[in-house]
């Protein structure tokens, strides 16, 4: 051994936090962190992880009836099918597949995170799948029907009075009990991988292939984290394709403003009646240079357009997929009255089954100060001429 060589630590091989006196008072010049347990714990949560989207199959990307003389062809990709019924069976994979291969969980991690209630969903359903404790930090008014499904998945609801207040004390309750804070409003635009793997926009696009018009000229979807809009914008300029992406925010949320005014600062400390969008401030997550157009959408004519969606289709929806139709809708009558051709897609997000109490309850509607007759009227101009009433909704 050469004079100024140090021992080699010790590597436990069965606890990672095992270091030698020297490694801790900075004698030690070669130190191993290796556990080959936890290697071994890994492997089978990531093996887990990928047979589960493995044994799933893709979403529907749902023609949705117009006018065939129109010319344009509308589509919703129905996320409502994933295992945990929502589009953030997409995001919680990723964030778990990214914190696991970040090696930031381990066999004994509690899962903290901070939602609105649907990602919560689908984490408790992963965190269940790798034997791991979840506790969603969620607000209060939250839906009955997400906080049962949380529950029924194994997680704990932690509650906080306003959705800005739980990312502060996810990351005061992971920093008290050692567990780890998943983040999604930071991390779920790096999570995914926007170039392929059958990310959602990929997904569009192959499903796209044999219609008529292949490349959407427009995609429109909601920002929560803003992860699947960063996903979707990427892809489209990576592949070199013309299709615009609109970006749709409901009452009380920031994007907009911060977008328009270019303030990624912007706040308006108020939370979003459209359950899984609209934020109080502009997301980290959230990517504003690759935004074509943002819409702001009111929020009686998101559930007014859930409800139209349910005479067209037979089939209920949670708001954001309203906000996101209505502004597709919108976009639509445009194209007619440029004699523009083509196709645009929306997301269907979830399902209106978790949200008999609000947006399929005529109470809560009236509670809410939210008056749909003006937007159904607006809704049934645009289905009876193709036409929309100008400077409205
Ligand atoms: C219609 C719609 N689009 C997009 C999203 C995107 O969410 P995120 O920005 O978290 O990826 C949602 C989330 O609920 C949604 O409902």
């Amino acid at each position: 051994m050469a004079l100024h060589e140090k021992p080699v630590t010790a590597s436990s091989g069965t606890d990672r936090s095992v270091e030698s006196a020297s490694a801790q008072d900075g004698t030690a010049d070669v130190v191993d962190r290796c556990s080959a347990e936890d290697r071994a714990w890994l492997d089978e949560a990531i093996r887990k992880v990928e047979a589960d989207a493995n044994r799933s199959a893709d979403t529907h990307l749902l023609p949705i009836p117009l006018p065939g003389d129109w010319g344009i062809d509308l589509y919703l990709k129905d996320e409502s099918t994933h295992p945990t019924g929502s589009l953030k069976h997409r995001l919680a994979r990723s964030l778990f597949l990214y914190a696991l291969c970040s090696g930031r969980i381990h066999e004994d991690t509690t899962i903290i995170e901070a939602s609105s209630g649907s990602t919560a969903v689908s984490e408790a359903y992963f965190a269940r799948m790798l034997g791991l404790s979840f506790v969603a930090v969620i607000p209060k008014s939250t839906s009955p029907e997400k906080i049962s499904l949380i529950e029924f998945y194994g997680g704990t609801c932690h509650f906080v009075a306003g959705a800005d207040e739980a990312a502060p004390e996810s990351r005061r309750l992971a920093a008290e009990t050692g567990g780890y804070f998943m983040d999604q409003f930071t991390y779920a635009e790096r999570a995914t991988d926007w170039r392929s793997s059958n990310n959602i926009a990929e997904s569009i696009f192959n499903q796209l292939a044999a219609e008529r018009y292949p490349v959407p000229a427009w995609v429109v979807v909601g920002a929560g984290t803003g992860g699947t809009s960063a996903t979707i914008g990427r892809y489209i300029r990576y592949r070199r394709h013309s299709t615009k992406l609109c970006v749709v925010d409901p009452e009380n949320s920031a994007f907009f403003d911060g977008w328009v005014q270019d303030d990624m600062t912007h706040t308006t400390g108020m939370g979003s009646r459209i359950e899984g969008i609209g934020r109080p401030q502009v997301e980290p997550s959230f990517v504003p240079t690759i935004v074509d157009r943002m819409m702001r959408i009111p929020d009686a004519a998101s559930v007014a357009t859930v409800r139209y969606l349910e005479k067209l289709i037979g089939r209920r929806a949670g708001g954001s997929t309203g906000t996101s139709l209505w502004a597709a809708l919108r976009i639509i009558a445009e194209m007619r009255s440029r004699g523009e051709r083509g196709s645009v897609v929306a997301l269907l997000c979830d399902g209106g089954e978790r949200y008999c109490g609000t947006y399929y309850n005529d109470a809560w509607l009236r509670e809410n100060g939210l008056d749909l007759a003006p937007y159904t009227a607006i809704l049934n101009t645009f289905h009876e001429t193709g036409e929309w009433p100008t400077s409205q909704g």
